[in-house]
């Protein structure tokens, strides 16, 4: 009788062994997770499988400069490499050495455990190919207007261009530059124009300031800190571009863990969204020229503010991956 009670509860004591096995499994995969053996992966291809892998597992936020996890994960394996993105199908079944390896599987483990955006995990992003630091101080660039410059403001021949000859343009307004990244590209499509750049953080203007001189640009874009017009006086512009903060009350209690790593003064419009929106467009008149415009991208309110502003034409844009997110108004119309 007690050697058969002494088999059971040995029986019980290995099924609860096991058991205890089951439950730590998921931490032994976890611990496993930054430890692939030497040699277990050998080329970029093989770093983006594995990158894209994790980041799934992970149920990973793709909103700050890529859409998916291979984007994503070509961007970060690519970046470790010195490589631009578009390099990646050249050298991806080339051989990495066991410290780049090491490199690649640090920044994929920290995009995994950070949750923190890319950009900020190598202080970089690329917006129209063009490369821009970032960090905490400022939002990730990814506004649609960076498309929007280039599919219309072109020139007169383009359908829907909405400037007739960019090289008239002579004054332009960034408002709520970030990282100064909308003033740059604006840079490039008006070669003639000086341009004004606001913003009411320190910290982003520090990042502007260091990628306005990365880009040699310090005698074209004029820096200022303030509250929206207010640092310009009665300066006049032919056209005012501006990514304000737009995301309302529920967007903001929603924002997933990597927006969380952003400014919330990135984001925050108030309990509809439109608070900032609402003072652009009440104050642009005032600071267009006659011909001018405002090109604003406002995300998901187009419906209230159709509502709020019902007396004036606006015209909705969209962009490869936007519909109706941004809208453009003549200085006449306002
Ligand atoms: C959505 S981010 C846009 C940054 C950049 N233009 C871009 O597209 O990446 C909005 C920016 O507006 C700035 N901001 C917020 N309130 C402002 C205000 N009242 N006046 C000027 N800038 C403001 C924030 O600091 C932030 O840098």
């Amino acid at each position: 009788m007690a050697k058969r009670a002494k088999a059971v509860n040995k029986r019980s004591r290995a099924a609860a062994k096991l058991a205890a096995a089951k439950v730590a499994a998921p931490r032994a995969a976890a611990s496993k997770f930054a430890n692939v053996a030497p040699g277990e992966l050998s080329t970029p291809l093989d770093f983006v499988r594995y990158a894209v892998s994790r980041f799934v597992e992970a149920k990973l936020v793709f909103a700050h400069g890529t859409t998916d996890p291979m984007a994503e994960a070509v961007f970060l394996v690519c970046e470790t490499l010195h490589l631009h993105p578009d390099q990646f199908e050249s050298f991806a079944t080339a051989r990495v050495t066991a410290q780049e390896a090491k490199a690649i599987l640090d920044v994929i483990a920290r995009r995994v455990t950070s949750r923190k955006p890319a950009a900020y995990l190598v202080n970089k992003i690329y917006m129209r190919g063009l490369p821009f630091y970032v960090d905490e101080r400022v939002i990730v660039p990814r506004s649609f207007i960076g498309e929007l410059l280039d599919s219309h403001f072109g020139g007169s021949d383009e359908e829907g261009a909405l400037i007739d000859d960019p090289a008239r343009v002579e004054n332009v307004l960034d408002l709520c530059t970030g990282s100064g990244c909308l003033a740059i590209l604006a840079s490039r499509r008006f070669p003639n124009a000086r341009i004004d750049a606001v913003d009411i953080s320190s910290g982003a203007l520090d990042v502007a300031a260091r990628n306005v001189a990365d880009y040699g640009l310090e005698d074209v874009i004029t820096l200022h800190r303030g509250d929206l017009f207010a640092p310009l006086r009665d300066r006049r512009y032919d056209l005012i571009l501006s990514n304000p903060p737009y995301v309302d009350a529920q967007g903001m209690a929603d924002l997933p863990r990597e927006c969380r790593a952003e400014p919330k003064l990135a984001f925050d419009g108030g309990a509809d969204g439109l608070d900032i929106v609402r003072r652009i467009l009440n104050e642009a008149r005032a600071h267009l020229t006659a011909e001018g415009g405002l090109l604003c991208e406002i995300g998901r309110g187009r419906q209230a503010l159709d509502a709020a502003f019902s007396q004036l034409p606006l015209l909705w844009l969209d962009s490869e991956d936007s519909d109706g997110e941004v809208f453009w108004i003549g200085a006449a119309d306002l």
